[in-house]
């Protein structure tokens, strides 16, 4: 299947909204105790032979840049790798040093993904979610295969030169 990325035009907020909801039941992500409205973020839309199948979005933050939400509707054909690349070179050409991601203690096959691109889980912050449903009461007390949703995974990538 051909992979296209796309950055996110101002035409796509509908479809990106519509995604949010599909694969994340949401548009508002809480990551660090910060509330992210993820429909008015800059990212890329990745599409597998034209058809829009991923969305990642990402935020800056002076020399950092946070991947605040990354899914795909069609998994193992490379759109979650390609995305995630994207939003890498995206960081890089705005100077970052550093992109970071935070996912939760459920996700397994996120910390394999990741681990296996080369991101390196740098913090566990124990107990973060207590604090992220008070922004946000509607995360779920259980995660994926019923494991209880607790921590936050803070995973990062430098981007040095030359990396
Ligand atoms: C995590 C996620 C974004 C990965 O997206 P994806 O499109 O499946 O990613 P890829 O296809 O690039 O890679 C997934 C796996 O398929 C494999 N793969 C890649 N290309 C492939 C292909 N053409 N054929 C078969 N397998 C392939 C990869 O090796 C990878 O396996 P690995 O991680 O064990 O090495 C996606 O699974 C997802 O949306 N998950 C739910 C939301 C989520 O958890 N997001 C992250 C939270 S922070």
């Amino acid at each position: 299947m051909a992979i296209t990325i796309q950055p996110i035009e101002a035409s796509d907020q509908e479809w990106v909204r519509g995604f949010l909801w599909q694969q994340a039941g949401n548009t508002r992500m809480v990551s660090r105790g910060r509330l992210h409205q993820c429909d008015e973020l800059p990212g890329f839309i990745g599409s597998l032979d034209g058809q829009r199948a991923g969305l990642v979005t990402v935020r800056l933050d002076g020399r950092n840049c946070e991947i605040v939400t990354l899914h795909t509707a069609v998994h193992g054909q490379g759109l979650g790798s390609a995305l995630l690349v994207a939003a890498a070179d995206y960081a890089r050409q705005h100077g970052c040093q550093r992109a970071w991601l935070i996912t939760t203690n459920d996700n397994e096959p996120a910390i394999r993904f990741y681990t296996n691109r080369g991101w390196r889980l740098t913090a566990v912050h124990k107990n973060a979610l207590a604090q992220s449903r008070l922004l946000k009461p509607e995360i779920p007390l259980l995660g994926l295969d019923g494991v209880p949703i607790e921590d936050e995974l803070e995973f990062e990538l430098r981007l040095e030169e030359g990396d």
